[in-house]
């Protein structure tokens, strides 16, 4: 395709650049939010290029260092490549890249962990300092500036309004078939003059196709031709596979109880293989005609579509493999009728969840035997990614589930233990946990009947008799009987395997 055809405003024609020379444009200290959304949509060339600059300048032993706001995770061409040089000042609001991880854990990179819902509106009220530069990955610009959003929408129309310049990556290698596919929302604003998301249906459209912005702010188009990233994941592997047979069972339960109806309600998927193995059980399963209100469409969701399990689905961003690309681009008129791709603040919007009746279904790290759930550290301090949309869904969604192996490092760590050592959902977020061993139906129960839920049904049989003692001695200790605990003992296994290599 010519430039002509994906950049068809003659104005923004005039701006473009290369990537080194729009870089140049990004000076140290500054914010820049950048597009990008669990591996889809990010700009491709010019953080590469910026990364260059700031190697250049810290070998003229000068401080270059910018803080980089995304919609979520990106991809090692810019979380990675930008980490490397030691560049991020800051980073937020979600990450998964090694090397990031790595320099957050050493103490050498600032981290802020946000729901992804609450990112836009802290920004319009400024809570993180003013943005300075926007970098945003488009599939095309039409004639009158309008621009075409690529494989995510993630934070992009914030960055957009609220940045003082704009960077554009024109990326031919995005199907331009992805136009007409997103609706941008411009309603939303900050209290008190907030107004209903009119949104009731999660194939509903009520927004623009198009991301607006002014052609003046607009200071350097780049052209680019490259994938996302594109990641593989691997077959569904035992545990995930018992983990969606769970789920599946569970839900059947639950419609023959007629507390679900028999399409069920939208779902929400989080990101990682056992979202995957739960969506390739559903596709195999006896529930027809579902929705998907989510943040990530993966590859499992998109083979729902075709096989038409799944109806309709709204998101803000892809995650696919490199085989699932091929097939939405090849089948791309079928996939726009049924998808839709929305800003984060209404993907992950916490009035729709709760009116839509979401079943919010996500990975995590750890579960207590009180169903507080840690999806984000690894022995309460070093971060792995961060909580993303899982906040968002669990605490406003119709059912909320946490998913995970019931054992972690080769059975050496128990994935349920007395005390969690970081929350970041509490027991009044979490309804349902399930692991291979089984599922936990936390609903309707006071503390001590979820902790012998969880213990009974879900934790290895490894650790379970290390559980029921640290239970009942607990219960015996007398302390307090609503919740009990042993002060001295809630976190000893995390300590225990810090310094023994087992749980
Ligand atoms: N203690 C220590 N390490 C643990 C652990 C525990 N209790 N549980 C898992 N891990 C490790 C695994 O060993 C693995 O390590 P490795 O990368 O060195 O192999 C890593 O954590 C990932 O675990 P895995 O079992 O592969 O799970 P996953 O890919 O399904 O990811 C989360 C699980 C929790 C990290 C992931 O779901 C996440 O980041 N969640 C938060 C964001 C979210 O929920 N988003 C949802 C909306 S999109």
């Amino acid at each position: 395709m010519s430039t002509e055809s994906r950049i068809r405003c003659p104005k923004l024609r005039q701006r473009i650049m290369s990537a080194e020379d729009a870089a140049a444009l990004i000076p140290s200290g500054v914010n820049v939010g950048m597009s990008g959304f669990t591996g889809a949509g990010y700009p491709k060339a010019v953080p590469g290029a910026l990364a260059e600059h700031i190697r250049a300048a810290r070998a003229r032993d000068e401080n270059f260092r910018i803080s980089v706001w995304t919609g979520a995770s990106t991809a090692p061409e810019l979380d990675g490549a930008l980490a490397e040089v030691d560049g991020i000042q800051m980073r937020l609001p979600y990450q998964s890249d090694p090397l990031c991880r790595q320099k957050i854990n050493d103490g050498q990179m600032e981290y802020m962990d946000i729901h992804l819902s609450h990112v836009a509106q802290h920004a319009w009220s400024g809570f993180y300092g003013k943005l300075d530069i926007a970098v945003i990955e488009v599939v095309g610009v039409t004639e009158d500036g309008r621009l075409i959003p690529s494989s995510s929408v993630g934070n992009n129309k914030t960055w957009i309004d609220q940045a003082d310049k704009v960077i554009l990556e024109v990326n031919q290698g995005q199907s331009a078939g992805l136009e007409g596919m997103h609706d941008i929302y411009y309603g939303t604003a900050l209290p008190p003059r907030r107004k209903p998301i009119p949104l009731t249906r999660p194939e509903e459209r009520f927004g623009e196709k198009y991301l607006m912005c002014p052609p003046e702010k607009v200071i350097a188009v780049v052209e680019t031709n490259a994938p996302d990233r594109n990641s593989r994941f691997s077959p569904p592997d035992e545990n995930s596979q018992r983990i969606a047979n769970h789920l599946l069972e569970f839900f059947a339960h639950e419609v023959e109880a007629k507390r679900l109806p028999p399409e069920l309600l939208p779902l929400q998927s989080g990101v990682g293989n056992i979202a995957n193995a739960v969506m390739a059980g559903l596709n195999e399963g006896p529930f027809n005609n579902l929705t998907a209100f989510t943040e990530v469409l993966q590859d499992g969701m998109l083979a729902m579509l075709k096989s038409g399990k799944l109806a309709k689905a709204s998101a803000t961003a892809f995650s696919l493999s490199p085989e699932a690309n091929e097939e939405l681009a090849k089948n791309i008129d079928f996939y726009r009728d049924r998808i839709v791709l929305r800003a984060q603040e209404i993907s992950n919007h916490p009035e729709v969840i709760r009116r839509l009746g979401v079943i919010a279904l996500n990975g995590m790290i750890e579960a207590d035997i009180y169903g507080n759930v840690n999806s984000t550290h690894v022995m309460a301090s070093r971060i792995m990614n961060g909580i993303g949309g899982s906040g968002d869904f669990a605490r406003n969604g119709y059912l909320s589930v946490f998913m995970t192996p019931s054992t972690a490092k080769d059975g050496s760590i128990s994935t349920i233990v007395p005390m969690v050592s970081h929350v970041d959902h509490t027991e009044h977020d979490v309804q349902i946990v399930v692991t291979e061993q089984g599922l936990a139906d936390l609903r309707g129960l006071p503390p001590r009947q979820r902790a012998l839920n969880i213990i009974e049904n879900c934790a290895h049989p490894d650790f379970r008799p290390q559980l029921r003692d640290y239970f009942e001695r607990a219960c015996n200790s007398k302390r307090g009987m609503h919740t009990p605990h042993l002060l001295d003992e809630a976190l000893s296994w995390h300590h225990r395997y810090e310094t023994c290599g087992h749980m």
